[in-house]
Order: C-alpha cells, then sequence, then structure tokens
C-alpha cells in the first residue's frame, strides 16, 4: 500500500466510526407518565443501528426528541459532537438528520418528484414571481432515483398509484435527497409483502455504504438481523440491553423486549 493509498484509507474509516449522534440521558414526561428515562443512544457513520422494545416502550418518542419533534423534559442531544437544542424538526434537517415516519406521511395526489422536494422544491424566478422549477424537480429525482436503483416507470407517476414497498423507497429516497447523515426509520417494513421487504432492506444497506448512520426501529427480528450493525433493547422508557449484533441471537434479543436478560 503506498502512503497515500494509506492516508485516504485510514481517513476513511475515521468517516465510518466518526459518531454522528449521540443523545445523553434523555427524559421525557407527558404529564405523569414517563415515556423516556435517562435513556442514552449513539449512531455512527456507515452504521444501521437497530432500536427494538414492546409497545409503549418509548421507541417512537425517542426518535421524536432526537428529530426535534418534542422537546426532552431533560438531557442533551450533540450533533458531530457539539451540543444542539432543537425547536423543531426543521432544525434537525439542517444538522443532517432526517425521519421517516410510519405513516410515510407523502402526499398521493402528487408525483414522486414533488413528495421527494415536498417543501423545499427548486424554484425559479421569472420576473418578480416565483415558481416551481418541474424541470429541474424531475431531472434531480431520476438521477436520485437511479443512484438509489429505485425502479419506478417515471418520476412523474403520482404515488397513490405506487406498491407499498415502492412508496417506502420514496420516503426513504426523500429522506436521503437533501445529504442526510442520519436517517431514523419507524418500522420501514411493517406494512409491506415480504418480496418488498427485501428491496427496502438492499436501500438502507446501499445507505450504510455512503456513510449514513441508519437507526431502524423494528419489530421484525428477521429486519434487525439482515441489516444492523448493533442493537439496543428499550424497556419501560429506560436502556435495557446493548450488543454488537455479531455478538447476540434472535432469542436474546426478543427476551430483552420481553424484559428479560
Ligand atoms: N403525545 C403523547 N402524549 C401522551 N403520552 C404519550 C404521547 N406519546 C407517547 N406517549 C406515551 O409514552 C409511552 C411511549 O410511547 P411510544 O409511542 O414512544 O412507544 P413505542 O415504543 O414507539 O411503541 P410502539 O411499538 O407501540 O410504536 C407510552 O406509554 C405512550 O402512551
Ligand atoms: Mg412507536
Amino acid at each position: 500500500m503506498q502512503l497515500t493509498d494509506f492516508f485516504i484509507f485510514s481517513s476513511l474509516m475515521s468517516s465510518i466510526n466518526q459518531l454522528l449522534l449521540e443523545a445523553k440521558s434523555v427524559t421525557k414526561y407527558f404529564g405523569t407518565i414517563t415515556a423516556l428515562e435517562n435513556v442514552n443512544l449513539k449512531i455512527h457513520a456507515g452504521e444501521c443501528l437497530g432500536v427494538v422494545g414492546d409497545n409503549g416502550a418509548g421507541k417512537s418518542t425517542l426518535m421524536k426528541v432526537l428529530s426535534g419533534l418534542y422537546k426532552p423534559s431533560a438531557g442533551s442531544l450533540f450533533f458531530d459532537g457539539k451540543e444542539e437544542i432543537l425547536e423543531s424538526p426543521k432544525d434537525s434537517q439542517n444538522l443532517g438528520l432526517e425521519m421517516v415516519y410510519q405513516d410515510l406521511a407523502l402526499a398521493g395526489n402528487l408525483p414522486i418528484g414533488e413528495n421527494i422536494f415536498l417543501g423545499r422544491e427548486p424554484t425559479k424566478n421569472i420576473g418578480l414571481l416565483k415558481f416551481l422549477d418541474y424541470k429541474k424537480i424531475k431531472e434531480l429525482t431520476d438521477a436520485h432515483l437511479g443512484k438509489l436503483k429505485i425502479n419506478v416507470k417515471s418520476a412523474d407517476q403520482k404515488v397513490e398509484e405506487l406498491s407499498g414497498g415502492q412508496r417506502q423507497a420514496v420516503a426513504i429516497a426523500r429522506s436521503t435527497a437533501f445529504n442526510a447523515k442520519v436517517v431514523i426509520m419507524d418500522e420501514p417494513t411493517a406494512a409491506l409483502a415480504i418480496k418488498e421487504v427485501g428491496k427496502v432492506l438492499d436501500l438502507i444497506n446501499s445507505l450504510k455504504k455512503t456513510g449514513v448512520g441508519v437507526i431502524v426501529i423494528s419489530h421484525r427480528m428477521d429486519d434487525i438481523f439482515a441489516v444492523c450493525d448493533r442493537v439496543m433493547a428499550l424497556f419501560q422508557g429506560t436502556n435495557f440491553a446493548e450488543s454488537e449484533l455479531s455478538k447476540t441471537s434472535r432469542d436474546e434479543v426478543i427476551g430483552w423486549i420481553m424484559g428479560k436478560k
């Protein structure tokens, strides 16, 4: 290996291990309910973290705190090592975090391209007036879908005409269209047929290869064991257990979900 290769290799390795986001001691109360208590989470570049836990364990609440939708009652968030206080999801988006919600939040009556750019569309000025630049939207969408190897007939197709798996792919494409560093997916395969699950998991693997840190909430052990590098279990709003994937088993993780170690 030449010296230059070594430097390229070592800088790639350090960026792969880079800590992108850390939550420290996050607590969240809803009135008298304690949804999260002193929860910690870390996500690194190129890594997929699986988050598991029973219904009501606090998974979605934790993700909503990370994305700025909820303000933590206590605790702190660090993006690229710097403490940040988020006022809204816009703030976390500006810091490179995107969230794919369980209901996908897509507009069925709009074409794929406009869904990907929803609220962040490229515009052009004609005289004093500002218009959406549909040509640019289509070009950028085609390029982005191609990069992610997502097959749809055309970027102009309406989302309501797509299959469940294609819709999930569009929601993931939207989350990665703005150079996200961290993408959170809440139950990305829950509503999909087996054939479509495989495509979404392939998409997660290709995101990891580009250095994105992916957090996946899932109840399906097949998903967790197909794409994650690390898995953490929440139980009644607390960190219950965590492991590198290679050092645990499905049975052990299922036990953690039920509060058994
Ligand atoms: N907006 C809210 N107002 C009041 N309580 C809430 C709110 N959101 C969540 N909770 C409560 O916080 C706890 C954690 O809920 P959360 O939705 O985070 O669970 P979860 O792990 O995502 O569960 P599931 O697997 O069912 O999606 C639950 O007791 C829930 O009832
Ligand atoms: Mg949830």
